[in-house]
């Protein structure tokens, strides 16, 4: 068995009384999801809608907190991290994460930030050592696979894209990938949302249909399905 956990930061709903509201990036998410549970039905499960319900901003009071050692944190301080020990649980048990993002201002919503802010953090997902010289941090975590979901309203954001030098969103979560753990990357991005026009359609259907493709071949491969990580007290 191995475990899937499934994150989502559109905004916008799934499945709304005008399917033109519909989130692109939550919809091909969601059929990755579902070939993958037809393929694996025993696989674990674990769901985050960011979009809509945003984990809390860290504050000054969550860094102190992070700061001060286990032994010492008060009851105020524990609660205070119980977020960030949730979702750093759940990251850590999974081996297969798909992250679905629209893009927004040519970068992540800032709901899937939060999430990341509550996530890479010292002692937990990562470690210091000022031995390692300009590359003090080291990941904790490893072994997992991402699956980056996007969509966007413009185009042209990959290497060598007519828009490359705007696209944040993809090379920022790829840095941020490696302190979930991961090691392996797979992308689908869907875009021309904003043009409506045949490119947009052919360009949503592609991205399905990779999903579904990618979804099959993970999950019947074996491979990417085990990687599940202890993480430390700290
Ligand atoms: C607040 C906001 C900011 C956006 N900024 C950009 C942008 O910078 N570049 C772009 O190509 N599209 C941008 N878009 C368009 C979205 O990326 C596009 O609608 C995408 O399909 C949204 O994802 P979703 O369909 O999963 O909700 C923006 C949309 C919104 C609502």
């Amino acid at each position: 068995m191995s475990t899937l956990l499934h994150v989502d930061s559109s905004v916008r709903g799934t499945n709304n009384p005008n399917p033109d509201h519909d989130s692109i990036s939550k919809n091909i998410a969601r059929r990755f999801i579902d070939t993958w549970q037809e393929n694996r039905p025993e696989d674990e499960y674990i769901y985050r809608d960011v979009g809509v319900n945003p984990p809390a901003f860290i504050t000054q009071e969550w860094i102190g907190a992070v700061f001060t050692p286990v032994e010492n944190r008060t009851p105020a301080q524990q609660e205070t991290l119980a977020l960030s020990d949730t979702l750093i649980a759940e990251v850590s048990a999974a081996d297969v994460l798909v992250i679905s993002s629209p893009m927004y201002n040519y970068g992540m919503p800032a709901q899937l930030k939060a999430w990341f802010d509550q996530i890479v953090r010292i002692g937990k997902t990562f470690d210091f050592d000022l031995e390692r010289g300009d590359f003090p941090l080291q990941p904790l975590l490893s072994g997992k696979t991402l699956i980056i979901v996007t969509s966007s309203g413009e185009f042209g954001f990959e290497k060598g894209g007519i828009r490359e030098e705007s696209g944040h969103l993809v090379p920022h979560l790829r840095t941020l990938s490696k302190y979930l753990g991961v090691d392996t990357i797979y992308e689908i991005s869907a875009e021309y949302q904003e043009f409506g026009d045949e490119r947009h359609r052919v360009s949503v259907a592609n991205a399905k249909e990779r999903a579904e493709r990618l979804a099959s071949e993970l999950s019947l491969s074996g491979q990417a399905l085990s990687s599940r990580n202890e993480v430390t007290d700290a």
